[in-house]
């Protein structure tokens, strides 16, 4: 089954009521979302991991959607500690990845993920064992696709060495005011900050090797002010947003979604408000016919500097 374009991340799912979650995923499900990306330590607001994939498992039941109508990808290799919500370890092994994916399923109440991606790289992976827990729940059923998130082609290879299956998918952070794959390729060979190559060019080798870029967080200004669509912290940003959403008869959400899905590399958008009339505005981006001078237009009042 083929992922949409746009997909729904459910991270801040387990903060909503029951009832409010089939909405979202009823309201989703209407416009055209399949997708839908959650992980193994989503439960911050619970205090608890697989929280999210659980209320999002109530929310399938709740909606009667028929599972083999939806892509799920789920996200393991992290552990927290939910007493100080932050990372304890990150873990790679096939002994903890077994029995997080088996809590996941269990949580989200089916027999099988279309795709798992391991969450961030741990600097104690063995590839050969990580291609050993891929290739025993492929075996099972229990996972249909791979990926990874947060890593750069290197470590990309290294895994991709050891594996069977190619590794489908890079979850990277990436939105108007988070622009560090985009950036540094502008700014080869010069001497300012901009040049620092952060991710190791990791947007051409996706695209090289066939790998899809999915963007997480795609509307946080990257600050303490949150997500930057009418916020008043961000008045050069919210005033290009709003004269495009005019120039386009659209909203801001959908003109800051459609920036996103202007790339060439198909990037696929990872969504995380659990409003649903903002969900609605957003996935209106992906009809948004930007021009390119809008697209830069919008780089420019995010902030950043062409060279
Ligand atoms: N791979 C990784 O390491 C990683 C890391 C983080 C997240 N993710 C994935 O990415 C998904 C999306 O992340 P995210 O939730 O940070 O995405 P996001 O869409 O950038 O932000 C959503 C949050 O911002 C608020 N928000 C968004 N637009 C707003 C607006 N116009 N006005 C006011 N508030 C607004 C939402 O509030 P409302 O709910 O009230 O709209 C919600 O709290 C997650 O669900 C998860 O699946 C992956």
């Amino acid at each position: 089954m083929n992922a949409s374009r746009i997909a729904l991340g459910v991270m801040r799912m387990d903060a909503l009521e029951r009832g409010d979650a089939a909405n979202v995923l009823d309201t989703v499900l209407g416009r055209g979302v399949n997708f839908f990306d959650t992980a193994d330590i989503y439960g911050f607001g619970a205090g608890r991991a697989h929280a999210s994939s659980r209320k999002f498992g109530m929310a399938m039941k709740d909606t009667g959607v028929v599972r083999s109508d939806i892509f799920i990808q789920t996200k393991f290799g992290i552990v927290i500690d939910y007493a100080d919500g932050g990372a304890s370890r990150y873990d790679s092994s096939i002994q903890h990845l077994g029995e997080s994916l088996d809590r996941e399923l269990d949580a989200l109440g089916t027999d099988y993920v279309d795709s798992v991606l391991l969450h961030r790289p741990d600097p104690l992976i063995d590839a050969d064992e990580f291609a050993d827990a891929i290739d025993g729940f492929i075996a099972s059923g229990t996972v249909r696709h791979v990926g990874v998130s947060n890593m750069d082609p290197r470590q990309i290879e290294y895994l991709q060495a050891s594996l069977k299956v190619h590794i489908q998918v890079d979850q990277l952070q990436f939105g108007l005011m988070h622009t560090p794959i985009i950036d540094a390729g502008m700014h080869v060979n010069m001497s300012d900050a901009d040049a620092v190559n952060r991710e190791g060019d990791i947007l051409p080798y996706a695209r090289l090797r066939n790998i899809t870029v999915q963007a997480w967080s795609p509307f946080q200004s990257g600050t303490r002010y949150g997500a930057f669509v009418g916020n008043p912290h961000f008045p050069e940003l919210n005033r290009e947003l709003d004269r495009q959403a005019r120039k386009h008869g659209t909203t801001a959400n959908a003109v800051a979604a459609a920036w996103v899905l202007y790339h060439p590399a198909m990037i696929q958008l990872v969504l995380g408000s659990m409003n649903p009339g903002r969900l609605s505005q957003m996935i209106d981006g992906d009809a948004v016919q930007l021009e390119r001078q809008d697209w830069w237009d919008l780089y420019k009042a995010a902030g950043h500097r062409i060279p």
